[in-house]
């Protein structure tokens, strides 16, 4: 979504604005612009692509400014109501991500005041405010303040003045980092913006506003008390995000999954044990005997990947599971047990839904560990305790590899629970044995993938798509719908295999495409009945299955991957459907890694 960078420094800012609004492209924008304090305040915006934008882009000279990449929620996508916004003398400008709830309010507040408005949105109301203080003599401080004061919603805002060298920042439920470079300061609301010039950062917390000149930040609460700020270490891996030879990041990120889960697992688990080790996600074991249930929460792929640690946990550590959908889980005032253990699973620790539950079961008295990706994201900083699934940068807009080490993490993490209660040494070594074997498994099958061409066939041209699984497959199933459905824009369907009778198999007529997950792993006889239910309508099959299994007959498009233990073969059974999602877009000529309309942090509930 919304995107920000800032620069203040002795190099040229517009170059190295523009720099970073490209490293911030891959989260999806429809507009973007620059402004640098230059004798004048300068701005420059345009719907569109960034690289359009810099192209036309006048040579502006000057070391401070900041930038925007918008993802429209009020107001079209105009040049208009791009960011940034500046007030009408010129003074200041501003860069905003979140939402003002009451922005209409403070809109006709400012217009009642005799000031123009020139934008739709909800963000420009920040910098005639601020302006309108400053001409009263109120310093930017005491404006930045004041302004804040009569909002509501949510914000990561900077402000340029064309009277001082330096940049307000404040964040209230949007991330804002300020990284430290040598005599220069860079502002951005993604570590990955930044992670090329500096791996110092300051990540500020709700609440906080920041003043940022070229050698330091300077943070405070919104009502001037001091804060004690300390800079983070980036994580080495957060460097590698080139494309190198690949096409797209998405195809990347899939062929990077063997590396990522060979870094999720190593060093965790125990061999000799028969078990992992988490440090992040270490309980007590006199605390582990009394949890009545654990519940894990996500969106999206991190909902896919709970669904399926719920099944690992209830398998292999027998403690009851559930896993909830976030953007609903404060809808019905949820009964929280505080003895209860949660997780909060995300690619970004940035998702707002997500962030949402964190903080409704930490008000409710109970923790909430986080199996998160991005280092310092918010829902890390926020959970204060869990762990890091080690994926790398993420940037194609399509979880994959992220999907991966979530499963990953969460495997280990049942293994762990499950060793610590009934789970003997044998399992658990066999367990572990077979994780470690993981990521060759994927780099072979990745080698040789099997018939995918042919599935896209199949696929590209239909009105919709059914994937079924059961049991463990059910949730891949479900993934591989929804990464086909947001790259390819084809509508498609997921469900367990036998709820198919009860309902999807109106869908099915002639040539219907059907792709079923049928790993060889205890349930896969119900999963033919539903083959032959659906072949017998006319539907084609692609069918993913285990190598060397007789079951491959019935597929129409058999694609073969290997094998593993039935509850680990997820990890190898989405690799497919990932595929085949990939070049299904590319042969309808979509945008493999920005499809339209979609996010890859989606910052509003
Ligand atoms: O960053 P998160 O893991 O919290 O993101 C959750 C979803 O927005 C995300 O998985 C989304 O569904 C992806 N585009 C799926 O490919």
């Amino acid at each position: 979504m919304c995107g920000i960078f800032g620069y203040i420094g002795h190099r040229n800012a517009s170059k190295l604005l523009v720099k970073g609004l490209l490293r911030l492209e891959y989260r999806g924008y429809d507009s973007s612009g620059v402004v640098v304090k230059n004798g004048t305040l300068e701005s420059f915006k345009d719907i569109g692509k960034i690289s359009e934008m810099a192209s036309s882009l006048p040579s502006l000279q000057g070391s401070i400014g900041i930038a925007h990449t918008r993802w429209a929620t009020h107001g079209a996508v105009t040049r208009e109501n791009a960011h940034p916004h500046l007030s009408n003398d010129g003074k200041v400008a501003i860069v905003h991500n979140g939402i003002i709830q009451n922005s209409e309010m403070l809109r006709k507040r400012l217009k009642k005041l005799g000031v123009s408005l020139n934008s739709e949105t909800d963000s420009e109301i920040f910098c005639h405010f601020i302006s309108m203080d400053l001409q009263e003599g109120k310093t930017p401080m005491e404006a930045l303040r004041n302004v804040l004061s009569m909002v509501r919603g949510t914000w990561g805002l900077c402000v340029l003045f064309l009277e001082y060298d330096f940049v307000l920042c404040a964040r209230n439920g949007s991330p804002l980092i300020v990284g430290r470079g040598k005599n220069e300061m860079f502002i951005s609301s993604d570590p990955h913006a930044i992670r090329e010039h500096t791996d110092q950062l300051v990540a500020l917390e709700d609440g906080q506003i920041a003043k940022v000149d070229s050698r330091d930040v300077q943070v405070m609460q919104i009502d001037g008390r001091a804060v004690e700020s300390s800079y983070l270490n980036l994580e080495e891996e957060w460097g590698e995000s080139e494309l190198g030879d690949y096409p797209h990041f998405m195809l990347k990120e899939i062929h990077e999954q063997a590396q990522s889960l060979q870094h999720c697992i190593s060093g965790r688990l125990r061999h000799a044990e028969g078990t992992s080790v988490l440090g992040g996600l270490q309980i007590e074991p006199h605390n582990l005997a009394q949890l009545p249930h654990i519940r894990l929460i996500g969106c999206g792929t991190a909902l896919h990947a709970a669904q399926i640690g719920q099944i690992l946990i209830e398998q292999w550590a027998r403690i009851p599971a559930v896993s909830h959908v976030a953007s609903e889980f404060n809808a019905n005032d949820p009964v929280i047990n505080p003895d209860a253990l949660h997780l909060a699973i995300s690619q970004s620790g940035e998702t707002a839904d997500t962030l949402s539950a964190v903080k409704e079961i930490q008000r409710k008295g109970a923790d909430v560990y986080g199996v998160v990706n991005v280092v310092g994201s918010t829902i890390a900083r926020q959970c204060g305790k869990g762990v890091y699934i080690h994926s790398g940068p993420e940037q194609s807009v399509a979880s994959t590899k992220a999907f991966t080490n979530m499963v990953g993490a969460l495997a280990l993490f049942s293994l762990q629970l499950g060793r610590s209660r009934h789970l003997s040494k044998t399992k658990g070594k066999s367990i572990a044995r077979e994780m470690r074997k993981l990521p060759e498994k994927i780099r072979s099958y990745l080698e040789n993938p099997g018939p995918i061409d042919e599935a896209v066939e199949l696929v590209m041209q239909s009105k919709s798509v059914l994937f079924l699984g059961r049991g463990i497959s059910s949730p891949v199933a479900s993934e591989g719908a929804l990464k086909l459905m947001e790259i390819a824009y084809i509508p498609c369907l997921a469900y367990p295999a036998g709820e198919m009778k009860h309902g999807p198999i109106a869908l099915i007529e002639q040539d219907s495409p059907v792709v079923v997950i049928a790993p060889n792993d205890g349930v896969q006889d119900r999963t033919m009945n539903a083959i032959h239910e659906c072949k017998a309508r006319g539907a084609k099959i692609i069918l993913i299955h285990e190598e060397g299994d007789p079951i491959a007959e019935i597929g129409d498009v058999s694609i073969p991957i290997p094998a593993t233990i039935p509850m680990l073969t997820p990890l190898l059974s989405v690799l497919p459907t990932q595929l085949i999602a990939y070049q299904t877009a590319l042969s309808l000529g979509h945008d493999v890694d920005r499809p339209r309309n979609l996010a890859k942090s989606v910052t509003v509930e």
